[in-house]
């Protein structure tokens, strides 16, 4: 029988050292940098929360204390915010509903499927979502919904297995998932027939990657269980979905909307100047000022 089962709960790897943006990341979270005026785990529990899921599970390590502060209440803060009448609205979206935050530690960067077998005690017997916080997936222009909304809704047609995917070029497949694709199902939905994770280009079953979302059967989690390592000398994620398919749905939605890699510099500062084009209360003068720059 195919899973329908609804999704309440999202697993956040949040426990990677974040090298890449050294010396930034020496004392804060790589999660915690901010894109304009929100860190970059606020970006992706705002859209879990938009896919109507209700408890984020945080896979943390050493050091991560902070991402969890976020999303507490600041008493001090609120209240001296309170007393000088300033609007509260800017917190609202680091409140969770109390206990709806659980976090599990990973005590070892052993690779994103360890991470996510980490928190099987918490995912327990149902379907999950994953949001790797670093591939910031954002709505278009128009309103439509975010990434996992998007799939939340796929979900409902198809049921089982899902992942977001989108083309990339090339010569950047071998740093990332890639998807070998079956028949399409709608517009912006294929059957995944393969996976595989970092391949060489030659060995590239496509140009589709794995961008970073997944709805996942609670089954992947006794696929990870004991799983060797595999690409990159980490246990894969990729590698345990790939076991599943045959025996379960398994589907790719490509997102319509936007996606900015900031695991990478510059797909920060991409993200930080289009997400600034495009606000109320900043974009004339970004603008102005990106003119001018460039005119330089
Ligand atoms: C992970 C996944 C990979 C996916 C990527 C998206 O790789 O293993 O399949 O394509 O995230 O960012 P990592 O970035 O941890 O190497």
């Amino acid at each position: 029988m195919i899973s329908r089962k609804p999704i309440r709960k999202a697993v956040f790897p949040v426990a990677g050292l974040g090298t890449r943006f050294l010396p930034a990341t020496k004392a804060i979270p790589k999660e915690m940098l901010p894109i304009i005026d929100r860190p970059l785990i606020q970006y992706a529990v705002d859209e879990a929360r938009e896919a109507g899921i209700e408890q984020m599970i945080f896979v943390t390590g050493r050091g991560k204390v902070s991402i969890v502060e976020h999303f507490d209440m600041a008493y001090e803060l609120e209240k001296t915010m309170q007393e000088r009448d300033k609007s509260m609205q800017v917190l609202e979206s680091t409140r969770l509903t109390p206990g709806n935050l659980v976090t599990v530690r990973q005590q070892v960067p052993l690779g994103l499927g360890h991470a996510i077998w980490c928190a099987r005690a918490i995912v327990g017997d149902e379907p999950f979502a994953i949001l790797l916080p670093d591939e910031l997936m954002i709505a278009n222009r128009d309103g439509g919904p975010g990434c996992m909304k998007q799939m939340v809704e796929a979900y409902g047609e198809v049921g089982g297995n899902l992942i977001s995917v989108l083309e990339r070029p090339r010569e950047e497949l071998s740093s990332y998932g890639v998807i070998a694709p079956g028949a399409r199902v709608s517009e912006g939905l294929t059957e995944v027939t393969g996976l595989v994770e970092k391949p060489r280009i030659e060995d590239a079953p496509s140009n589709l990657i794995i961008s970073g979302r997944y709805i996942l059967q609670p089954e992947v989690m006794r696929t990870l269980e004991g799983q060797a390592a595999g690409a990159g000398g980490e246990i894969q994620l990729t590698d345990a979905m790939a076991q599943m398919i045959g025996s379960q749905p398994f589907h790719a939605v490509t997102f319509a909307g936007r996606r900015f890699d900031c695991g990478s510099k510059v797909g920060f500062v991409e993200a930080t100047l289009a997400l600034a084009l495009e606000r109320e209360d900043m974009k004339d003068e970004v603008r102005a000022m990106a003119l001018r720059l460039l005119g330089g």
